[in-house]
């Protein structure tokens, strides 16, 4: 006969504060991976809206009053939606730099690097979303 015990909760994040960068690691990859996975289906709402656009005149596309154009042009001009942007941008950097480090570490690569090469991602992350501010945002004030 099976027994089971009470283990308490495993993953306590009362105790972040004694947190190492590999659990931060951790929680920052989860965390961005379902952000992604979430903005997929916000994605794809987004682009549907080019199925009708299709179907309209060639002079109407040209002009940007097709559905689609619209569309983007409303999202645009919703300041908070370029806020959102950013988001995104240092979401998806870091899951991809965060993402290529531990593919390396999978292939035995910097194995005693791990926390510098974390931190080495989020300074990367910070430099390329800085640089990133002015693309997104001229215009949107
Ligand atoms: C170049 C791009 C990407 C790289 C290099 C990458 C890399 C990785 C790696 C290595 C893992 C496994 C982490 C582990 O060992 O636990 C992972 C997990 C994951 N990735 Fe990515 N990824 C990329 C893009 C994406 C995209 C575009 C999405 C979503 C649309 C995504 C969603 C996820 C999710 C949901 C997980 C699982 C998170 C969890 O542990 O619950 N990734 N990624």
């Amino acid at each position: 006969m099976s027994q089971s015990y009470d283990r308490g909760l495993i993953e306590d994040f009362g105790r972040w504060r004694e947190f190492s960068a590999g659990m931060w690691a951790w929680v920052f990859h989860k965390f961005t991976g379902w952000v992604l996975i979430a903005y997929l289906f916000t994605h794809i709402a987004v682009l549907s809206t080019s199925i009708e656009a299709a179907d309209a005149s060639a002079a109407v596309i040209a002009n940007g009053e097709d559905v689609y154009t619209q569309t983007l042009h409303g999202l645009e001009s919703i300041v908070i939606v370029r806020f959102l942007e950013v988001g995104l941008l240092a979401v998806a950097v870091f899951h991809i730099l965060n993402g290529v480090r531990l593919l390396l570490v999978d292939l035995g690569l910097g194995l005693e690097q791990q926390d510098k090469s974390f931190y080495a991602s989020l300074v990367l992350t910070g430099a390329i979303v800085v640089a990133s501010v002015p693309t997104f945002l001229t215009g949107a004030f």
